[in-house]
């Protein structure tokens, strides 16, 4: 078998090690990427005069059929085809013959392959931002139609104070936004050029970066190129960034899986979502949301095996390098997949909001707002909150509670409490109360889900 190297050696490669050593596998996946750069390569190689023109428009014409064959499925890749690169080149020497030899003319796979990864996360990560912003959309719109359901927040999962369940849902929304920021920075750092700097010295033929830049819509030109050949930064940027989000997917799902409970009942999921089991009949299971945490497990795993795979490398291209796309596609997909799926079972949560302002009623969470009653009444709050732990002690050993508990027994723990304490004694006005910026204020939440919606629109038209 002859290989794109294999001038260098008189025997043959062993075909353990050929089986061993081939990435195609995986990098077939970048297959119309590595055509666009090619042709970008082939029309700046004619124009610098390194190739007549007359044949850089027989290898445009080959790589076209080569899209064509690679689009619709009927691209033969051959057992020897050692990556994506090989096997494209290979095909296009059997398409145009000895000029086909000249594709690959001041470059190498080392700066090829980075182009193409590059181009591939050029259109991935703005699907996936579109995704995500799909994702807050069904937040804000599950928040906006529940907008008057009080629910407890928890702190430490023991009931801390009342809040909107709108504004639990747009903590989600604030984390995707976070998200969708780190991946925009990701993508924005890593719009350099690599093509051109070839194997690690760079070329010694009159190439012109710029318009190959220009063409494939790079903003920049990698500037060494022994950094550019052997640097994954933007990888393990861009995994970093949906390892994240799909920890804050996994956040979600556990919530959503918690409030499930027979123990909780906040909630019923849509039986589309769900699964039975096969021995306990009465059984509803959470699958897909256990799935969604447990592939957080499974992303955060890539961002470090991708920093582990570089911890040790020597400038500069190591074939070691050849494994980060298992890492990026496998959580560029399970991402995808995760935000996708979670966005199709949300609308179909049903609340039960009876049981959720219940529970908040629960665990003393008013305790705070009588503190910061007795606050207001000029009480500094340090005493004001030993005060209100008396207060809760005695309903601890009474059976009583907060709201049930008269004027007169207030009174004897402080002479400061008045008739005016009892209205405070509720949850709506424990959330309306929680006026200033951030609270839960029906107020202010509803101020951010209109700022969202606002904010979403305009973003769904970015392309
Ligand atoms: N399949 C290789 C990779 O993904 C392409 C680059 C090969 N370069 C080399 N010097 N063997 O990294």
């Amino acid at each position: 078998m002859v290989y794109l190297w294999s001038g260098r050696f008189a025997g043959n490669f062993s075909p353990l090690a050929e089986k061993f050593t081939s990435s195609l596998g995986i990098d077939r996946r970048l297959g119309l990427f590595d055509v666009r750069g090619s042709m970008a390569h082939v029309r700046m190689l004619g124009r610098q005069k390194i190739i007549p023109a007359r044949e850089a428009r027989i290898l445009l014409t080959g790589l076209r059929k080569i899209k064509t064959e690679l689009e619709k499925g009927s691209f033969q890749f051959q057992e020897h085809d050692e990556d994506i690169h090989s096997a494209i080149e290979r095909r296009l020497v059997e398409l145009t013959g000895k000029i086909g030899e000249k594709l690959h003319t001041a470059r190498s796979r080392n700066d090829q392959v980075v182009l193409d990864e590059k181009l591939f996360l050029k259109e991935a990560v703005p699907e996936m931002l579109r995704q995500i912003r799909k994702l807050q959309l069904v937040l804000v719109q599950t928040a906006e139609a529940n907008r008057c359901v009080i629910m407890p927040a928890y702190t430490h999962l023991q009931p801390a104070q009342p809040v909107l369940l709108a504004h639990h849902l747009l903590a989600y929304v604030e984390m995707l936004e976070r998200d969708c920021g780190r991946l925009n920075d990701g993508l924005a750092r890593s719009d350099e050029l690599p093509l051109g700097v070839a194997a690690c010295a760079g070329t010694t033929l009159p190439i012109d970066r710029h318009k190959v830049a220009a063409e494939l819509g790079f903003k920049r030109i990698s500037r060494n190129s022994l950094d550019t050949v052997s640097d994954r930064d933007f990888i393990v940027e861009i995994v970093f960034g949906c390892a994240l989000t799909m920890i804050h997917l996994s956040r979600l799902a556990e919530d959503l899986i918690l409030w499930s409970t027979q123990e909780f009942r906040f909630i019923d999921l849509p039986e589309q979502f769900c699964t039975g089991s096969s021995i306990m009949p009465q059984k509803k299971n959470p699958d897909v949301l256990e799935l969604i945490r447990g592939r957080a497990a499974v992303a955060a795993a890539a961002v470090t095996g991708l920093l582990s795979l570089m911890k040790g490398l020597p400038l500069a291209y190591n074939r070691d390098l050849q494994e980060d796309k298992h890492f990026l596609f496998e959580v560029i997909d399970l991402t995808v997949s995760s935000v996708e799926v979670m966005a199709a079972l949300l609308p179909g949560v049903v609340f039960h909001r009876e049981r959720m302002a219940r529970a908040a009623q629960e665990g003393f969470s008013l305790a705070t707002d009588i503190a910061e009653y007795l606050v207001e009444k000029g009480v500094p709050f340090r005493e004001a909150h030993r005060i209100c732990a008396g207060i809760v002690r005695h309903c601890l050993q009474t059976g009583a509670d907060l709201k049930t508990l008269s004027l007169s027994s207030y009174r004897s723990f402080s002479p400061v409490f008045e008739a005016d304490l009892l209205p405070r004694l509720s949850l709506r006005s424990s959330v309306c109360r929680r006026r200033a910026i951030g609270g839960t204020s029906p107020v202010w939440v509803t101020r951010q889900l209109n700022q969202w919606k606002k904010t979403l629109k305009s973003s769904a038209t970015v392309p």
